[in-house]
């Protein structure tokens, strides 16, 4: 038996001034991009931005349904319309912010296993890191270098 010990790397910033300005405006349109979610379930809202290397932003927000698991997270809605409309566009970075209406949420609040998956593949896919921002509504600011920091272990391709 052999035991396997698996590390990653995050960087914590104080708050979103801390950042480069390209991804202060990027995190603002994720910001803005959880406004427009749809969360009457939940009440709990999700906005995504992603920027690509021909310049576009691209945004998502979570949209639910009465049957819940018809719902789609905000990375998701946002990753696959990239993927659908811009299918040779790279992506350069996500930001990712979330806010509940029940509490204030200060800490970074990273994306979900199965967003975490879909951001993979597209990772793979393009052969280049995607760096991933995520916090909050307001607060602290966590960055990966790439999606493969934030999902040790993937399930990809390779093993089809
Ligand atoms: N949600 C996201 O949009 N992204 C995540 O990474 C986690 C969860 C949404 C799904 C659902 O509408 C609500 O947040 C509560 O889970």
């Amino acid at each position: 038996m052999k035991e396997i010990k698996i590390a990653t790397t995050l960087y914590l910033y104080d708050d979103l001034d801390a950042l480069p300005k390209e991804v202060i405006l990027l995190m603002q349109k994720a910001i803005e991009a959880r406004d427009k979610a749809y969360a009457p379930y939940s009440n709990f809202s999700v906005g995504a931005a992603l920027l690509l290397d021909n310049g576009k932003i691209i945004t998502g927000s979570n949209q639910e349904n009465a049957s819940y698991p018809s719902g789609l997270c905000a990375e998701r809605t946002a990753i696959y319309y990239a993927g659908s409309q811009y299918p040779k566009a790279k992506i350069i970075r996500m930001a990712i912010s979330a806010g509940s209406k029940n509490k204030q949420t200060t800490e970074p609040i990273p994306p979900c296993g199965a967003c975490r998956q879909a951001i993979a593949e597209y990772e793979i896919k393009q052969d280049t890191p995607i760096e991933i921002y995520f916090m909050g509504s307001t607060g602290k600011v966590a960055k990966s270098n790439s999606l493969a920091n934030l999902l040790p272990l993937v399930f990809d391709r390779s093993v089809l």
